[in-house]
């Protein structure tokens, strides 16, 4: 069975690749659009201490990381097929491990739950900024946004996908926009200043 797995994948790649071509689905299309990056790093600015929650290729923590210093976690678990998001595992991994190389960036391989154990009992250092973007639901943007107590007063909160995902806007629309001021949206990247 591992054998004919192994034989078939390149097809099984190729027929994958064809049909988001097809349907006209970017390879890259998990991460943030140009005009959200642009806004995201010019938000953030320099010299920070940044999480983002959720790496995926590490398209983004790599030009976040660039003037900053990223905290970045992502457990990279693949579903049951092997794949994460529709794209092979490893070829994700290897990706985002090329895409830190040298670069400024503490990487914690684990659910953002876990790290925030781990922070929440030894670290408990407060950072200058988030970047949430891993799993869009609900429950996972609370669980994820318990984050946001180790934020500076007047640090920034950001949150991808809440304009195409209903769990991220219910969430962000409950809890977030009261509580904290927006410093603006571009698509769908929202950004909050901690109050
Ligand atoms: C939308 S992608 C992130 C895109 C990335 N921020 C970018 O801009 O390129 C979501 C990522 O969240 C990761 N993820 C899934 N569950 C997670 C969890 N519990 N904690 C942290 N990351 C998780 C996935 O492995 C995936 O790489």
């Amino acid at each position: 069975m591992m054998k004919l797995f192994i034989k078939i994948r390149p097809l099984y790649r190729f027929l994958k690749y064809l049909g988001r071509a097809i349907k006209g689905v970017d390879e890259k299309s998990m991460a943030v659009s140009k005009d959200e990056l642009i806004f995201l790093l010019e938000t953030f600015g320099k010299r920070k201490e940044i999480i983002e929650v959720g790496c995926a290729r590490g398209q983004t923590t790599k030009r976040l990381a660039k003037y900053n210093q990223v905290i970045a976690i992502d457990p990279f678990i693949p579903d049951k097929d092997g794949l994460l998001m529709g794209t092979y595992i490893e070829d994700f991994y290897k990706t985002f491990l090329k895409n830190i190389a040298n670069k400024n960036v503490i990487f914690y391989n684990m659910t953002s739950m876990d790290a925030f154990k781990i922070w929440d009992k030894k670290v408990k250092r407060k950072v200058d900024g988030i970047f949430i973007d891993a799993v869009h639901t609900y429950e996972a943007v609370k669980e994820d946004s318990q984050w946001i107590k180790y934020i500076k007063t007047g640090g920034l909160i950001a949150f991808h996908d809440v304009a195409y995902h209903n769990g991220v806007r219910h969430f962000v629309e409950g809890f977030i926009v009261p509580k904290h001021k927006l410093v603006g949206k571009v698509r769908s990247l929202w950004i909050f200043k901690k109050k």
